[in-house]
């Protein structure tokens, strides 16, 4: 392919939410993985405050696990449909975007709130919309709408910050242990799994900190197994690989501080009518819930066999750990393939977009 023509690939990571240094190591195997013969790659990343850096030293990763402002790269995505990326220092276009790959995590890198910039910019994207991306981060909505579609979730109930506590209507409700969550939030930050009406208060209490609303779940007592699905309007799953948490669940230090904390099996050791089962729950997820491009589904499978969805991430990790390109390596997609499928993925649902009519037309004209 001729160097000159090849496609723009902006690659956005880091970010204010608490996964920044989990999107820097997601976006060092992303960089790495992208075929530099095929994309014209170049990487931005956000710092902690919402600033958009250049980044252009070929070695950040190797040297750094966080973003840094530096006032000379400041980058600046104006919403007006250009595609064009400025040099705010120079006060100069520093080129036009063909494509960006947004490797952020959480609250505003996952939520919809980027999507939505990407969106205004006219920019083609890899992964799920506004709306989906919205309401995949909300793990009340999540569930609510796999319910209404007949998708199997465990029983939970809400609270705003305003709502009455009423911890005996909690357990007559679900009973105990529980499992108490912020709605929007990731990597098990504020999670807390109680056992009585005390540890219930504080839990609550904690989980406010995180946000405005919360959830409380029936602690569900099954193998966690998450299964990875890519594409469009016809998604495909991966086969399905297990957490094994050493510790009671997978907390913020089984993810990504104590290398022991969890093991991770794949392909999951299910039996073969359990592992179809298993795709083809996440793929309806992934369609019920309008996901694009990729997402991470997450299971619980019960001991009678049943199966519950838990969560779903449309942008899941990416670090050399992670579930998602592991899962698809062990499915006979690499790295290499997989980031070149994302980033088409992207662009077709962008000239698909560009292609509806966004006002009302005189019939006959
Ligand atoms: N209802 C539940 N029953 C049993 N374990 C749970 C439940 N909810 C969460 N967990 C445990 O907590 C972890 C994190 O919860 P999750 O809902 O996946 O939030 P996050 O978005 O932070 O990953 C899960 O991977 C699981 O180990
Ligand atoms: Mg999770």
């Amino acid at each position: 392919m001729n160097k000159a023509t090849r496609p723009v690939v902006l690659l956005l990571f880091g970010g204010s939410s608490a996964e920044h240094e989990v999107s820097v190591r997601s976006a060092a195997n992303v960089a790495a993985a992208i075929d530099g013969d095929k994309y014209d790659l170049r990487l931005a990343g956000i710092d902690k405050k919402g600033r958009w850096v250049l980044i252009d030293d070929p070695g950040f990763f190797g040297k750094h696990a966080v973003v840094s402002y530096r006032r000379e790269k400041e980058l600046f995505l104006p919403p007006d449909g250009s595609r064009t990326l400025w040099s705010l220092f120079d006060r100069k276009p520093f080129c036009t975007v063909d494509v960006v790959f947004p490797l952020i995590h959480g609250t505003f890198g996952e939520d919809g709130t980027l999507q939505g910039l990407l969106q205004l910019a006219g920019v083609p994207f890899v992964g799920s919309g506004v709306l989906s991306s919205a309401v995949c981060m909300d793990k009340d909505f999540t569930k609510r709408m796999l319910r209404d579609a007949g998708v199997a979730v465990g029983r939970f109930l809400v609270f705003r910050f305003c709502d009455n506590r009423d911890f005996r209507a909690i357990r007559e409700e679900l009973g105990f242990p529980l499992f108490v969550k912020p709605a929007n939030l990731g990597s098990s930050v504020g999670i807390s799994r109680v056992n009585d009406e005390k540890e219930l208060a504080r839990a609550m209490e904690r989980a406010f900190r995180y946000d405005t609303k919360i959830l409380v779940e029936e602690a569900i007592t099954g193998r966690e197994i998450e299964c990875a699905v890519l594409g469009n309007e016809t998604p495909v799953a991966s086969v399905s690989g297990e957490i094994v948490p050493a510790n009671g669940f997978y907390s913020y230090e089984a993810k990504y501080i104590d290398e022991k904390g969890a093991r991770l099996v794949i392909p999951a050791q299910v039996s073969e009518q359990d592992e179809g089962r298993i795709k083809s729950l996440a793929v309806r997820s992934y369609e019920v819930l309008g996901c694009e491009g990729l997402a991470r589904v997450d299971c619980f499978l019960l001991p009678d066999g049943g199966l519950l969805v838990n969560e779903v991430n449309t942008l899941p990790g990416f670090t050399s750990i992670s579930m998602y390109p592991k899962l698809f390596e062990a499915s006979g997609v690499g790295a290499r393939e997989l980031t070149d499928r994302l980033i088409r993925f992207g662009i077709e649902r962008h000239e698909r977009q560009k292609k509806l009519i966004r006002a009302f037309e005189v019939p006959g004209e």
